[in-house]
């Protein structure tokens, strides 16, 4: 019986096109994440529904080395050795998470074995790749468009984020990835490269865009809290969600919100993955003669009634702080990406984790 329903699918759906005015032929939004991973799921699809759920961290800390004999038969992460595969995922990151990692770790560590510049700017980079759609785009997020050749990087809002484009545009062409995974890949991996930085999980198989991103979907620093909270909104995050993403001001410096400021930090160990963030911002106010540059959004946000909550409770509290930070991210970095049947997971080529 249910093989018979089945097999007519093809027909009814027919019917319904034929019966369908012009106006319902429109192509429909993506939505939010979970509105892709309903039915039958692959074991990948599967395991990113139980992270946004909850059910499974969002931080993976197993390690793999490059293998001898590296074949994407015997490992999803190593080179896909078919012609067609490049196309079909856009991407390659292949050799990479072995190679590409290796070359990421040198652009990213700072004398002192912290994350440097190129750190700071390739953790902001991954977040205005992927930041810029919410749920009634029909393209955009994490495509790797700001990387390509569509202007992006001229917005006012990708200010500071050209050199490091350019360095990432070199890798991408020495090792033949994808953009729209690069982009992530370098995000997550610039994170781990802090001592402290979680271990995001991270995915590999995105296509890569076709055009530039839509305008006005980052957030603007001078906004109300609540306008931030329901810009994020839109993307699927909650207003927890956001207090832990704009915790990665614990890497961050400014340079364009006040310039006679340039080079400030926003928090007193910009080199560290660290919680520091979160009480220096509630207790600077952040003018330029102080240890630290608080963003007046951030401001804003500590404070908010839906936020504050969660981020006292981060104060102090490295390892939650981390979790929560993983989960949205893993979020963040599939915002825009329909084909979740074809991603893999390549964690396992990150570095491992740093202690201070
Ligand atoms: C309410 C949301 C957010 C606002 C308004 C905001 C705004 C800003 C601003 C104004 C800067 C300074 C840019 C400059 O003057 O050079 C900055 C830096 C930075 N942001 Fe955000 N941001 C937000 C969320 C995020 C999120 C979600 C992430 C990452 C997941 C992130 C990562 C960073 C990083 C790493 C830097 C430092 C870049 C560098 O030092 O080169 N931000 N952000």
């Amino acid at each position: 019986m249910l093989h018979k329903f089945i097999a007519a699918l093809p027909l009814l759906s027919l019917a319904f096109l034929v019966a369908a005015g012009p106006l319902d032929l429109r192509e429909a939004a993506p939505g939010i994440i979970e509105d892709l991973l309903t039915g039958i799921l692959n074991i990948v699809q599967q395991l990113i529904k139980d992270v946004l759920s909850g059910v499974k961290s969002g931080i993976n800390d197993e390690i793999s080395a490059k293998p001898l004999v590296c074949l994407t038969t015997l490992d999803p992460c190593c080179p896909c050795e078919l012609p067609a595969c490049p196309s079909i995922h856009g991407a390659n990151i292949i050799s990479s998470g072995y190679d590409v990692s290796a070359e990421l770790t040198k652009q990213f560590t700072g004398p002192d074995g912290q994350c440097n510049d190129n750190a700071r700017a390739a953790i902001r980079f991954g977040f205005h790749d992927a930041g810029a759609w919410d749920k009634d785009s029909t393209f955009g997020g994490a495509d790797g468009s700001l990387m390509m050749d569509y202007g992006e990087e001229n917005r006012a809002e990708n200010n500071g984020l050209q050199g490091v484009r350019t360095l990432l545009r070199t890798v991408q062409s020495t090792y033949k990835v994808g953009y729209a995974d690069l982009a992530q890949y370098a995000h997550n991996h610039a994170t781990i490269t802090c001592p402290k930085g979680p271990r995001v999980r991270t995915f590999i198989g995105r296509k890569d865009a076709t055009q530039a991103n839509p305008t006005d979907k980052l957030p603007d620093v001078h906004d109300s809290a609540d306008n931030l909270i329901a810009l994020f909104q839109r993307k699927g995050f909650s207003a927890h969600d956001l207090a832990a993403l704009v915790g990665a001001h614990a890497a961050a410096k400014q340079r364009f919100v006040d310039p006679s400021a340039a080079g400030m930090p926003l928090d007193t160990t910009p080199g560290v993955w660290d919680v520091e963030f979160y009480n220096d911002t509630l207790n600077n106010q952040g003018g330029k003669n102080e240890k630290v540059f608080v963003l007046p959004s951030d401001k804003v946000l500590s404070t908010h009634p839906k936020v504050s909550d969660e981020w006292n409770a981060f104060v102090g509290d490295q390892p939650h702080w981390n979790e929560d930070y993983a989960k949205a991210y893993v979020r963040m970095s599939l915002l825009g990406v329909q084909n979740l049947k074809d991603l893999r997971e390549c964690t396992k080529t990150l570095p491992k984790k740093k202690s201070l």
